[in-house]
């Protein structure tokens, strides 16, 4: 039954139904009974929901389960070691470091800042690099909504992913059994890294650091590093106390009879747990509150799945098809081999085809995940989003001072050279598209719709006041 239908029978209870819509729409009805505004404003409402659900239909996103979960001992064991900068050989870095929860779960740097900085325990813009030491060559990604187990891969180049129903990783047959989700398997290599969190062979040299894990006993020895570890959590009370400790809680096993695996399990758990939401706007409307989001994110989303083909790679549920894409986005940075370039799924596969690509993200609470891309080159959403719609001239003209954090120590690293240049744009995966600014406006009112409400409250709750080492935790800002 249409609106329509009803308002020519009787304009009162026209008017009665469209209180909902505020009192204006109502005085609009009964001026006009007949062709009235509100009729219009309805039917053109309820066109907008028929043609957005039967795109997303017909691209397969559905409501997102969020994944199995965990007992609360395994979150609570997860959540120590996350914030706990005891895992880093230095005892100055944390997986909340580069992945803070009041920044988004990144770290609002372009390329983070790993051990050995001047600044332990600050994030955000206020941690500085150390002496001496590189910037990641990548920007730390967001953690939201990785259990589901839609997921098949982690890292900007997909090293760790799910094949003919094993996980593969760069530590091949060294990886332990046990592991059970991609996202268990990441967490066993941040700890293993020089510059995120195991230090170098200087800071093994250095009597005051005390930083057996950087031993060059155990460079390329990985097993190694994950058993000296546990050995340290296994001299932390906290952690290992027979009865109290939280590995007995959750494994009933000290840290001394269990492997890294055990610890990257719970660190999983406390990732997927904590940091995964169902409730933006647009998962209720998947839900089927068709009242969730506004007209404006429902003509933004129209865009994405229809004009505008975002979907065509932000694709399915999590709003990505996990598979890799060349944007041509700026190059700057130390690169990640002899070339000074990262060449992203190309280090993975060899294939000259996948050079410069990457993974594509998911866009969930993207409103709070700058700065974006796999290197942070655009610090504003709605560039990053422009970037997509004419990328050559996004790259040529791209303004370091304008969008890189870290500018004043990057902008020289940029990438000039015309021959890299003219590569990236040539074998770009996307083509100039134009837009209405009014079309930008909605797309990112659509942007908007991907957020978790209370999104900063519930973020911050998740950072516990101590941890069983007695480090310091990170903290945002100065
Ligand atoms: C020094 C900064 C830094 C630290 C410390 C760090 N990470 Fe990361 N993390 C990154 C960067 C950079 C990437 C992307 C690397 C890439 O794709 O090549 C990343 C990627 C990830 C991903 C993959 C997400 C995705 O969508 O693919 C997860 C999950 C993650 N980190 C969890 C952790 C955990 C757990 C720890 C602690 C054990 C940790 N990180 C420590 C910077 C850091
Ligand atoms: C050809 C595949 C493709 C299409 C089409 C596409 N994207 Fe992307 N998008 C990507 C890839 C790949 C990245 C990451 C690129 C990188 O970092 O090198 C990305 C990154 C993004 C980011 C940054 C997210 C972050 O966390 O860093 C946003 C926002 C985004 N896309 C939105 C859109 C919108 C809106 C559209 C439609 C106008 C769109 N994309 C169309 C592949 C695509």
């Amino acid at each position: 039954m249409t609106m329509k239908k009803i308002s020519q029978r009787d304009p009162l209870l026209t008017c009665r139904t469209a209180i909902c819509f505020g009192l204006a729409c109502c005085f609009l009805f009964l001026g006009s009974p007949t062709n009235s505004l509100g009729d219009d404003h309805h039917s053109k409402k309820k066109s907008l929901d028929r043609r957005l659900i039967q795109k997303l239909r017909r691209n397969d996103v559905h409501a997102i389960d969020l994944g199995p979960t965990a007992s609360t001992e395994m979150v609570e064991l997860g959540q120590a070691l996350f914030f706990d900068p005891i895992l880093s050989g230095n005892r100055d870095t944390a997986c909340s470091t580069c992945h803070f929860p009041s920044a988004g779960t990144g770290d609002q740097l372009s390329l983070g800042v790993g051990t050995g900085t001047t600044t332990p325990s600050k994030v955000s813009f206020f941690r500085e690099k150390g002496e001496g030491r590189s910037f990641i060559p990548r920007n730390a990604p967001e953690l939201f909504n990785k259990g589901s187990v839609l997921w098949e891969s982690q890292f900007w180049d997909s090293r760790v992913a799910t094949a003919y129903g094993s996980i593969s990783s760069p530590a091949g047959e060294d990886l332990p059994l046990g592991l059970a989700t991609p996202l268990a398997v990441q967490a066993m290599f941040p700890v293993t890294s020089g510059d995120e969190m195991r230090g170098s062979t200087a800071d093994f040299l250095d009597p005051h650091k005390d930083n057996e894990i950087a031993d060059p006993a155990l460079d390329g020895d990985l097993p190694g590093i994950w058993n000296a570890l546990m050995n340290r959590l296994e001299q932390i009370e906290g952690y290992a106390d027979p009865v109290d400790g939280l590995f007995v809680k959750a494994y009933g096993e000290v840290p001394a009879n269990l492997g890294f695996e055990s610890a990257a399990t719970a660190l999983a758990a406390f990732e997927s747990t904590a940091y995964s939401y169902d409730d933006s706007p647009f998962d209720e409307y998947l839900k089927g509150n068709r009242d969730a989001m506004t007209e404006a994110q429902k003509r933004g989303a129209l865009l994405f799945y229809g004009k505008l083909q975002c979907s065509s790679c932000h694709s399915g549920t999590l709003l990505t098809d996990q598979k890799h894409y060349n944007l041509a986005i700026p190059q700057f940075g130390e690169g990640k081999d002899e070339s000074g370039l990262d060449l992203g799924r190309y280090l993975v596969t060899g294939n000259e085809e996948d050079r410069f690509k990457f993974r594509v993200p998911g866009l969930r609470n993207v409103t709070h995940t700058a700065p974006y891309m796999h290197n942070g080159a655009y610090y504003n959403l709605a560039d990053a989003i422009a970037h997509h719609l004419d990328p050559a001239r996004s790259l040529m003209n791209y303004d370091a001072d304008e969008q890189l954090i870290q500018g004043a120590e990057l902008a020289d690293t940029i990438i000039k050279e015309r021959s890299v240049l003219r590569d990236l744009i040539k074998t770009a995966d996307v083509k100039r598209k134009k837009i209405k600014p009014a079309e930008m406006s909605d797309l990112l009112e659509f942007m908007q719709a991907l957020t978790a409400p209370n999104i900063e409250i519930r973020l911050e709750s998740t950072i516990p006041s101590s941890v069983p080492s007695g480090l310091p935790i990170d903290h945002f800002g100065e």
